[in-house]
């Protein structure tokens, strides 16, 4: 690709990059939240046309006017906003938009088999093919749209952040399968904001930064500091903030006791102190997320209590959560969370308009400053928070999210994958965020499939594995390999 501009209104999202990828090479793509990454592979996958530049396709000048010109040259693409079809199953997804006279005359059993066949070879025999994509997580969606990629025989596939809602062990699978992949000749353009994913698995690096190609074809072994200096245009120490140790004698504001929902998970007791950070730690599928839905009244608990502050909560209600101060960032904000046609400001402030109000009218210029101190507390980009939210980056759509319940004023908060997709930078400041909130005397709770990222913020560590808790402790006395021996342990079965 060659000197590709992509103007939006407003923005100019793709300033004249240039990019190279060989076949056999993983080629990393790199570059903070709004750099144009997702932008530039929709031009290679026909999604976007460019305004100017040209693509150059094994030798020969090519024009991608929509996507099924780019398919058929053998270019898949999972895009970091999955588009599957909710109401079909997953093989039905796989096999989308495949020449429909090939496919037309193929059994569903066939499909059925060659779908999973394909999860099968991305270490997930379990999965069925005949299950419907609405109701498998997050994870579960990627793999299928993984699985979709691979059935197309291509020579070049693009993953826009496949590793997002993946665990350790399902990372480690999607290697095996790249690495497989790039030794049979196929290319591949692997995005990601985990640095140490793109040194593990990348061959070559190219960045972007404000929709310009800064540096292309670095060995993916370039150290850290010089590739996040040529990202942010500044040197990041990014690490986390210090523990501030709670103070004796502060008050147990969330208690959770022998939570419990059939088929989920079971026993949970929980207390979070004013001030404290608690992290659940566990794999995809643990029962983290779920613990945190139901705890927040989005699914209704079979067994146990919620209090906060002493009162319980009535089970099973977001609203009576919500009134007792528990505030909620979920791991799939697309469905759960945003608004995606509405601005950035009323995403922001949609859990709290009446702050918003005086005597009953709703006071537009207070939301407004509300909104654009968080916008800027985040270095949301572009700051402007006019915006309808679909038109942002996906690091700065979690932004969003964040943005409105750090704005509420919470006494509890509990997050799920908080910096998901977020760059370094950003993170960095989310995490001093997040400190400052417990500073100020606020309960968190943080889910996260980093598990440096649970012990680097929290001040304590829960270990969830197959729904039980099978260990508390202070953050300081755990390491990453102790964590991981304890949740492979509940995962050989
Ligand atoms: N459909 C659109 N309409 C208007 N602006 C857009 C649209 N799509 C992207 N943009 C803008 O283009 C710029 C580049 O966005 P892009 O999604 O390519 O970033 P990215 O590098 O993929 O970031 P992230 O790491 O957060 O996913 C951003 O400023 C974004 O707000
Ligand atoms: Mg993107």
């Amino acid at each position: 690709m060659r000197g590709i501009v992509k103007g939006f209104p407003g923005v100019r999202a793709l300033d004249g990059i240039d990019l190279d990828v060989s076949a056999g090479e993983v080629h990393c793509l790199l570059g903070q939240n709004g750099a144009g990454k997702s932008t530039l592979i929709k031009v290679l996958a026909g999604a976007h046309q460019p305004d100017a530049g040209r693509i150059r396709w094994r030798g020969e000048e090519v024009r991608l006017p929509d996507p099924g010109a780019s398919l058929r040259l053998g270019i898949a693409t999972i895009h970091q906003e999955l588009d599957l079809v909710d109401g079909l199953t997953v093989a039905e997804n796989i096999h989308l938009g495949h020449e429909t006279t090939r496919w037309a005359m193929i059994a569903r059993s066939e499909a059925n088999t060659a779908a999973a066949r394909l999860l099968h070879r991305l270490g997930h025999p379990e999965m069925s093919p005949t299950t419907e994509v609405g109701r498998l997580s997050a994870a579960g969606k990627q793999l299928v749209s993984m699985a979709r990629a691979l059935s197309r025989d291509a020579r070049l596939i693009v993953m826009d952040e496949p590793s997002a809602v993946l665990d350790r062990g399902e990372v480690e699978r999607l290697f095996e399968v790249v690495r497989g992949l790039a030794d049979r000749g196929v290319a591949i353009v692997y995005i990601s904001h985990r640095l140490e994913e793109i040194r593990r698995i990348g061959d070559r690096v190219t960045v972007l930064k404000d929709g310009r190609t800064v540096a292309s074809g670095l060995p993916a072994n370039t150290p850290t500091t010089e590739v996040i200096r040529l990202m942010t245009g500044r040197s990041i120490d990014y690490v986390f903030p210090p523990r501030t140790p709670v103070p004796e004698g502060a008050e147990p504001v969330l208690e959770v006791e022998s939570l419990g929902r059939r088929g989920e998970f079971r026993d949970i007791d929980l207390t979070v102190r004013a001030g404290e950070i608690v992290g659940l730690a566990g794999l995809v599928g643990s029962g983290r997320s779920e613990i945190l839905e139901t705890v927040y009244g989005a699914r209704r608990p079979s067994t146990g209590t919620v209090r906060v502050a002493g009162t319980t909560v009535r089970p099973g209600r977001p609203a009576a959560a919500m009134a007792a101060g528990i505030g909620f960032c979920p791991e799939e904000r697309k469905s759960q969370a945003l608004v995606l046609d509405d601005s950035v400001q009323r995403n922001i402030t949609l859990a709290d308009l009446r702050r918003f109000s005086r005597w009953g009218f709703p006071d537009r210029a207070a939301e407004r400053r509300a909104a654009a101190d968080q916008a800027t507390g985040l270095d949301l980009r572009p700051p402007d928070v006019d915006r309808p939210v679909r038109t942002l980056s996906g690091g700065n759509q979690q932004k969003v999210v964040l943005a409105r319940w750090l704005s509420r004023g919470c006494r509890v908060l509990l997050l799920d994958e908080p910096t998901r997709g977020v760059d370094v930078g950003a993170r960095a400041e989310i995490y001093v965020l997040i400190r400052d909130l417990a500073a100020r005397g606020i309960a968190v709770v943080v889910v996260s499939s980093e598990i440096e990222e649970v012990i680097g913020l929290s001040d304590r560590v829960l270990v969830v594995s197959d729904g039980e808790l099978v260990f508390e402790g202070p953050a300081e006395d755990i390491d990453e390999h102790r964590v991981l021996d304890m949740v492979m342990e509940g995962d050989v079965a």
